[in-house]
């Protein structure tokens, strides 16, 4: 793989990554930790009333944008920097009679397609820490949020000073973890923005049950279908210890998830 130098490139690798059908197969719909049930948590800790304009920005294929749409009756603008990922959203909100409620568009969370001041909450589901540009994407999610809108994410926390070296690469970065920050540094790049903190809370249990469902289905994959896990690119000797290597990291505190909700002045 060519190292990408620009943020446009890191963006475009990033959304060709998460567009891929094995990444599908090793994460499921929930592209994040914690998966339905943490969104769940999130919706609560938003106070999603019926009818909330919601943005969703990187929808990956819909996931989270469907279940708020579906149980909290909110009307949801997905944004993805991946077409493909929108066309599968689309598809997924028909299938889901949700097509209604649901829309979705391709475009960046660092120049978000839509006007000033439209959206009750703005949700971001583990990809602030793949944006390059996270002071740019939080002002836009200011900028598109009303006055006293709230914005709620749920992200990869890093110690950066303790990270292993192996998670320091692209492919780490992809991974949502060479650029994920801090808790506190999240908020305090919300705070620049206007968005005042509400809510922490840490989640990292939810990264173990991930790493652990990766490498089951690693396992099964391996078996069933090794020519595609290597045309894609994994590489199934060095796979095994950086799983490992990451629940190491969890267990020490160095990596970890968290849910964080922010609001703009009323
Ligand atoms: C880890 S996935 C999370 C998807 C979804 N939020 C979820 O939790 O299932 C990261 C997503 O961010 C998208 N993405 C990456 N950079 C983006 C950007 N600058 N603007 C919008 N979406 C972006 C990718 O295409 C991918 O769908």
């Amino acid at each position: 793989m060519t190292r990408p130098r620009t943020g446009e490139e890191l963006k475009a690798c990033c959304a060709a990554a998460y567009s891929s059908d094995i990444v599908a197969l090793l994460l499921g719909d929930s592209y994040h930790p914690g998966g339905t049930a943490l969104t769940r948590r999130l919706a609560e800790a938003l106070a999603l009333a019926p009818g909330a304009r919601v943005l969703d920005v990187a929808s990956g294929r819909g996931t989270t944008a469907l279940l708020l749409a579906d149980a909290y009756r909110a009307q949801i603008d997905g944004v993805d920097y991946s077409a493909a990922n929108t066309s599968l959203a689309q598809g997924a909100a028909q299938a889901a009679g949700l097509a209604e409620s649901t829309r979705f568009t391709t475009g960046d969370a660092e120049q978000l397609p839509y006007p000033a001041g439209i959206f009750d909450a703005v949700v971001c589901e583990c990809a602030l820490c793949t944006f390059p540009d996270k002071a740019g994407a939080a002002a836009e999610f200011a900028r598109v949020l009303k006055p006293g809108g709230r914005v709620g994410i749920t992200d990869v926390t890093v110690d950066p000073a303790r990270l292993p070296s192996e998670f320091t690469g692209l492919a780490a970065r992809i991974a949502c973890i060479a650029d994920a920050q801090p808790l506190d540094v999240y908020a305090d790049t919300l705070a620049a923005a206007g968005l005042r903190t509400v809510r922490t809370e840490r989640h990292d249990e939810a990264m173990l049950r991930m790493i652990d469902q990766i490498e089951a289905r690693l396992k099964l994959l391996r078996m069933t279908a090794p020519a595609q896990l290597t045309a894609a690119g994994v590489d199934l000797d060095t796979a095994p210890k950086v799983l490992g290597a990451a629940r190491t990291a969890v267990a020490d505190g160095v990596l970890g998830y968290a849910l964080l909700t922010a609001q703009k002045s009323p």
